[in-house]
């Protein structure tokens, strides 16, 4: 198996069709262009993104870019299945079973036109995931070829040991951001540093645009200030200061907030500065 390879930010998907942007395809093209001459070569997906529109959006845009298959990664997830137009499902749920994960890696094969996924992810956690019947599908879909690397999203570390019996889990796609970040405190990224899982931080921006946090917001203009940079810029370096190497998925598809978050590595946020975050946001002294 070649080593999981992760650009240092990776590009999500979720926004840029029927969910969110709706580009066309010109403006897809654009952006995989863009985000890939930053070096942001990994592309996040699931099978429900647009009520399953968006990767085949993104795959007629890939197969038009030019670019090259083979210096990109694609990430996929699988396993949700919602409720609504074009579904019959009258429960939302989730389906690990053998015949839902081939198929839902087939289908999304064909959507973004590619012979291969860089990353299987299952979506979210199941208390109906059968581990010995899920580590049996996903050994053969790698053994095929078909899935190159396999992780999960959203599971705890019992749940991720138990899945690890039976294949190997090489990332986790989890919740993580200034503002939601109790994975640094409940053993989630302990774990993953303890077991060599690589840590995705889905939403790094968290809530911090959409809520009002009076203390933060007070602190980070001066912040901003004194490194010279923007309130998204220091969202994600205060992400990336922690030692388990989190990679941020990002979901602008604003070129210039592209920028700003690739500017966040180079961010010499202090000791002191990153705790002064923590403590507003949790609105609790540090213990
Ligand atoms: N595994 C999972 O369960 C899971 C769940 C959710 C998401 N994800 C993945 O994570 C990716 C990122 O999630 P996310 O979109 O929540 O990430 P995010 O990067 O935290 O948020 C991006 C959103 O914030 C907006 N934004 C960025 N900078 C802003 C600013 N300065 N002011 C106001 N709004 C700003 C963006 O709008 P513009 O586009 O206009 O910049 C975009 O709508 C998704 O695309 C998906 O691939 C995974």
């Amino acid at each position: 198996m070649k080593n999981l390879q992760i650009s240092h930010l990776v590009a999500g998907t979720m926004t840029w069709g029927q969910w969110g942007k709706k580009l066309r395809t010109k403006e897809m093209v654009a952006l995989q262009h863009f985000y890939f001459e930053q070096g942001i070569t990994t592309f996040d997906h699931a099978d429900i993104y647009g009520n399953h529109t968006t990767e085949a959006d993104f795959g007629k845009a890939f197969a038009a870019s030019g670019l090259d298959r083979e210096k990109v990664q694609f990430i996929t997830k699988c396993g949700i299945q919602m409720v609504g137009k074009n579904r019959s499902h009258k429960v939302k749920h989730y389906n690990y079973s053998k015949e839902h994960i081939i198929k839902s890696v087939e289908t999304s094969l064909e959507h973004l036109q590619t012979e291969y996924l860089d990353i299987l992810l299952l979506h979210r956690p199941s208390p109906l995931l059968d581990p010995k019947e899920v580590g049996e599908t996903v050994n053969k879909l790698i053994e095929t070829g078909k899935v190159k690397h396999f992780g999960v999203s959203n599971f705890t570390p019992t749940q991720t040991n138990l899945l690890s019996e039976y294949v190997p889990v090489e990332t986790n796609q989890i919740e993580f951001s200034l503002t939601t970040h109790e994975a640094m405190f409940d053993g989630t990224l302990d774990h993953m540093m303890l077991k060599k899982i690589k840590p995705m931080a889905w939403s790094p921006l968290g809530n911090y645009f959409k809520k009002q946090y009076p203390g933060l917001k007070q602190l980070m203009p001066n912040l901003c200030e004194k490194y010279k940079v923007e309130e998204d810029a220091l969202l994600i370096a205060w992400i990336m200061k922690h030692p388990a190497a989190i990679v941020p998925v990002i979901g602008t598809t604003q070129p210039k907030r592209i920028k700003k978050a690739i500017e966040a590595k180079n961010i010499p946020l202090s000791l002191e500065d990153w705790f002064m975050m923590l403590e507003v946001v949790s609105g609790n002294p540090v213990p």
